[in-house]
């Protein structure tokens, strides 16, 4: 067997990808290693939303070069986002890297490699066309080791907001067959994943026949042995009262909304081309809120598009006051070549946004710890993922249903599962819990 080592930049949906490839390339006899010393084969997996992700990859490429020219029959291949977007620049700049395969051409790297092997591994091969069709829907991907396994349920994207360049990286939205989606949840249950995460860029334009999302993710959460399902991402203009019911009212299916809310002026809104109001994103939360009890509200943020003026920013701030989030994901406006945003003269200095995201982060932390404060006496059921990041001895870590991390102390490892603790303690990022009975 030859051996291929992963690395994985982006977004979740990107890390599903590579489980995807690796199962592709297990059928042409490659098996995985954590080591890229060890390995004949080298993928990045690579982002293009932020300049900073592509940065990242080119510096690591160049770190890799050390090793091909210790070992000059391994091959470096370039995948996912940046493979469509500079694939050109890559083969110009890196003329080390064997070949670069965008995300819809997966199916044929076999044929690449096999190529790269009867050419010697100097060859620069490139495969990344965008194909508005695939959705690997019968793939069945090697899935990392676990209790939580993502499964993809849509690709691609047609909101084009105008900073965003996934459409273009990622092409047009299309639904994999319900079929197919069970058939993958089914395998997975029998492989003991007890959480599926199901993942497209906007969940709610999902469609098979007459079935939207709301129907597939009740489907999954039927699936015998699951036992609990949660999804990502949801477009504020079209997340619908049926899906909040269905996670209203589904055991199963997870009490936690990642809701992008990008800003919280109206006159950015709208020029991001996000099409809904400052207005109805409020509404919707509280839609959210009365019918989900509890439920765990988490949104992404950039800070800094052009023409955000101190008002505007302010307006954001005063959202996220108000709503009061779980947690947020901000990020700095990064401008994208090729989108609509690029036509708008930047005009908050880089100094700026620094400024405002570290003043947001601190906002939203402070929030975060009063919500996490809130919790303590309370009993949580959590799955357990493992040992703690921080791997203190006996430590172990879960999350709980609305997604927070909670850190705990076990005598004996707890069989991956299901925990009660009552919560002791907590910080802005993790929870501390008491063992309360194992449910297994
Ligand atoms: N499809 C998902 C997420 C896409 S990318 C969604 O729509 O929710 C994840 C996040 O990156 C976005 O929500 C946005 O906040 C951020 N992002 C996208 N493009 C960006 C850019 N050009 N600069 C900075 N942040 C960006
Ligand atoms: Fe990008 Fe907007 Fe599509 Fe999300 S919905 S992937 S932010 S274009
Ligand atoms: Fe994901 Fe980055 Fe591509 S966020 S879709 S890997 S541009």
């Amino acid at each position: 067997m030859k051996k291929v080592y992963f690395e994985t930049y982006g977004c979740q949906m990107n890390k599903y990808d590579s489980e995807l490839v690796a199962g592709i390339l297990k059928s042409s006899g490659y098996e995985e290693t954590h080591e890229a010393a060890e390995s004949d084969l080298i993928l990045i997996n690579t982002c293009s939303v932020r300049e900073h992700a592509e940065t990242r990859v080119f510096g690591r490429l160049d770190a890799l070069r050390a090793l091909k020219s210790q070992r000059p029959e391994l091959i470096i291949g370039v995948l996912g986002c940046m493979a469509v977007r500079l694939k050109e620049t890559i083969s110009e700049r890196k003329p080390f890297v064997n070949f670069t395969v965008g995300p819809d051409n997966y199916r044929a790297l076999p044929e690449i490699l096999s190529k790269l092997g009867r050419n010697g591994s100097d060859g620069s091969l490139s495969l990344a066309d965008v194909d508005n069709y695939e959705v690997y829907g019968e793939l069945f991907p090697a899935h990392s080791d676990g209790v939580s396994a993502w499964v993809a349920v849509m690709r691609g994207c047609n909101n084009f907001c105008s900073y965003c360049i996934v459409p273009y990286v990622r092409g047009r939205e299309r639904s994999r067959r319900i079929s197919d989606i069970i058939n993958e949840v089914k395998k997975l249950a029998a492989l003991n994943y007890r959480e599926i995460i199901l993942l497209g860029q906007n969940v709610n334009s999902y469609q098979d026949g007459g079935a939207d999302f709301a129907d597939l993710i009740r489907k999954v959460a039927d699936v015998d042995g699951i036992e609990r399902v949660r999804f990502a991402t949801s477009h504020p203009k079209d997340l619908s009262i049926k899906l909040i019911k269905a996670i209203a009212e589904h055991p199963i299916i997870c009490k936690h909304i990642h809701l992008p809310v990008q800003s919280g002026s109206d006159k950015i809104l709208k020029q991001m081309n996000r099409n809904y109001s400052r207005r109805h994103y409020l509404e919707l939360v509280q839609t959210i809120r009365e019918q989900i009890s509890d439920v765990g509200l988490y949104t992404d943020i950039i800070v800094g598009f052009p023409g955000e003026n101190e008002h505007d920013y302010q307006n954001t701030v005063d959202l996220v006051k108000n709503v009061e989030f779980d947690g947020s994901f901000i990020f700095k406006y990064s401008p994208r070549e090729g989108t609509a945003a690029t036509k708008f003269t930047e005009t908050v200095s880089e100094t700026e946004k620094v400024e405002r995201l570290k003043n947001l982060n601190k906002i939203q932390d402070q929030i975060t710890l009063k919500r996490n404060l809130a919790l303590i006496g309370k009993t949580v059921t959590i799955l357990v993922e493992g040992p703690s990041k921080k791997a203190k001895p006996n430590q172990y870590m879960g999350r709980t249903e609305t997604n927070k991390i909670v850190v705990f102390n076990s005598q004996k490892p707890p069989k991956n599962g299901f925990v009660d603790v009552t919560i002791i303690d907590a910080k802005s990022h993790t929870l501390f819990g008491s063992l309360v009975h194992n449910k297994n």
